[in-house]
């Protein structure tokens, strides 16, 4: 039986930013700030697409070991990005939200993260959600401790905890699980990116390094994945 699929959400790992800057002789943040540019210019491309939803993989809990000079780096280009965003998302119609630890980034960024999901909370073009200081083990432990208070509060029973009353405790909670996965430079791995979230979801992965994963290689992606067949353990 051929079908053809629809992609409603894609979530990419945008990765390979420092091995795009070394390539090039020059420092890992000019990586990061080519990456950054990409992430405006993808995000303009899936308007085009049809898709509904794209999560990015923006800066893992474990990317806090970095060295204090790259995670500086990083945050300021952050702090960056959520100043020029605004305009870009209202021009857009994109809703924004981020996903992640929020009380590990500073007081400033929080604002200004809150501000821009405020203020775009109504646009429905497109739902652009950042997973920042994002991992999904801990969104997980997170997602466990609220049911165990809610049981010890004897606001549900253990016979309530399912599938979706689980997914409701996750940041994702109003957020379909993505169709496509997408991890640019190479690396075939998950890094701790919504392990409850992709159980079902299509993998694709590409040697391209994140500043240069651009939108012919994004709709080839969605073209393959249109004829792919989903079973979902079905025969
Ligand atoms: C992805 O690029 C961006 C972040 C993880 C913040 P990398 O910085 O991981 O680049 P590579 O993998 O070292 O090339
Ligand atoms: C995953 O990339 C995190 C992001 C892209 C934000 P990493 O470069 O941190 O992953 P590993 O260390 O290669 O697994
Ligand atoms: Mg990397």
């Amino acid at each position: 039986m051929s079908t053809t699929n629809i992609c409603n959400h894609i979530a990419i790992i945008m990765d390979g930013n420092g091995r795009w800057a070394k390539k090039r002789g020059m420092p890992r943040t000019f990586g990061h700030k080519k990456g950054a540019e990409n992430v405006v210019k993808i995000t303009r491309s899936m308007k085009e697409s049809g898709v509904k939803y794209l999560t990015l993989y923006a800066f893992s809990t474990e990317n806090w070991q970095r060295s204090k000079d790259e995670v500086d780096a990083l945050m300021q280009l952050l702090n960056e990005y959520l100043d020029k965003e605004l305009k870009e998302i209202m021009e857009n119609n994109v809703r924004i939200v981020f996903i992640g630890e929020r009380y590990m980034l500073s007081d400033d960024i929080q604002k200004k993260m809150h501000f821009l999901e405020a203020e775009s909370a109504k646009n429905s073009d497109l739902t652009l959600c950042i997973a920042l200081s994002y991992g999904s083990r801990q969104e997980i432990l997170s997602a466990v401790k609220n049911i165990a208070r809610k049981v010890q509060n004897n606001q549900i029973s253990i016979e309530d905890i399912s599938q979706d009353t689980f997914s409701d405790e996750l940041y994702t909670k109003d957020i379909p699980d993505p169709d496509i996965l997408i991890r640019t430079s190479g690396e075939q791995r998950i890094s701790n990116y919504l392990l409850w979230q992709i159980a079902y979801t299509e993998l694709f992965f590409t040697d391209t390094l994140w500043p240069d994963f651009g939108k012919d290689e994004l709709l080839d992606i969605i073209k393959k994945f249109t004829s792919r067949e989903r079973r979902y353990g079905k025969n």
